[in-house]
């Protein structure tokens, strides 16, 4: 081997190790996160940005604010696919952009496939017992909810399996005064809803989780299993 042959060996070798063990970017998330305009949405969400199944998908969390999220991707609209490291939990999944505080950008390993984000567009992945097929509801009150007397948590789902979960990020406003609530799915556990309300300590519609077994009287027989969307 010649010594620029070598020497271009060694190059290309250090490349493939750097490429190979890059980092991606990992930030804390903040507060007052507006809500995505690229998807219609106008107001604030207090307590910290949405997490959703894709761009403009279903909420499924919030990223409270001074938890951690990792940067695989983002797109044209802003919108972040990675790791979001929560209280009591980590998975895969996509962030509603100005979620982050771009000044405690730390280096981390890329731990989030493709695979896995192509998965969470099937809303199968992740709930079951949706209050309407496909691409319709979209926040609207399909299925109204008393909320009196359940309690409300930011965040139930723990790992990319998205199979079960614990109850994490008791909300701090008084559920007692929630009104127009309306149910959107459940988890794969049969657990916990995801629902919407309105808080007026905040004067903002919120997405997050109550116990299914505090509304489960007033869900109708029926809800929708239709899966098989994409991205
Ligand atoms: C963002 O992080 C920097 C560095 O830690 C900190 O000084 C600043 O107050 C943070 N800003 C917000 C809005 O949290
Ligand atoms: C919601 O349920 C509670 C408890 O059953 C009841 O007192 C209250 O009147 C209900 N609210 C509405 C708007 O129906």
């Amino acid at each position: 081997m010649t010594r620029i042959s070598a020497l271009l060996a060694t190059f290309l070798l250090s490349s493939t190790y750097i490429l190979g063990v890059a980092g991606i970017n990992e930030y804390l998330t903040v507060s007052n996160v507006p809500k995505p305009s690229t998807c219609g949405n106008s107001g604030v969400l207090p307590a910290g940005g949405w997490i959703a199944n894709k761009r403009c998908g279903y909420v499924m969390g919030t990223a409270v604010s001074g938890q951690r999220f990792d940067v695989e991707a983002t797109d044209s609209s802003g919108y972040h696919y990675g790791r979001y490291r929560g209280t009591g939990g980590n998975f895969c999944t996509f962030l509603v952009p100005s979620s982050m505080n771009l000044s405690t950008k730390t280096s981390v390993s890329s731990s989030c496939s493709s695979t896995t984000q192509s998965a969470l567009c099937n809303r199968q992945h992740f709930g079951k017992d949706f209050d309407s097929p496909p691409h319709q509801g979209d926040g609207a009150i399909v299925i109204p909810l008393n909320l009196s007397g359940c309690s409300g948590f930011y965040n139930y789902f723990i790992d990319s399996t998205f199979q079960t979960g614990k109850y994490q990020d008791p909300v701090p406003f008084s559920m007692a005064t929630v009104s127009s609530g309306g149910y959107r799915y459940s988890t794969l556990d049969g657990q916990a809803s995801m629902i919407r309300a309105t808080v007026p300590e905040y004067g903002q519609v919120l997405w997050f989780f109550v116990p299914r077994s505090c509304i489960a009287s007033q869900l109708p027989s029926v809800l929708n299993n239709d899966g098989g969307d994409g991205c």
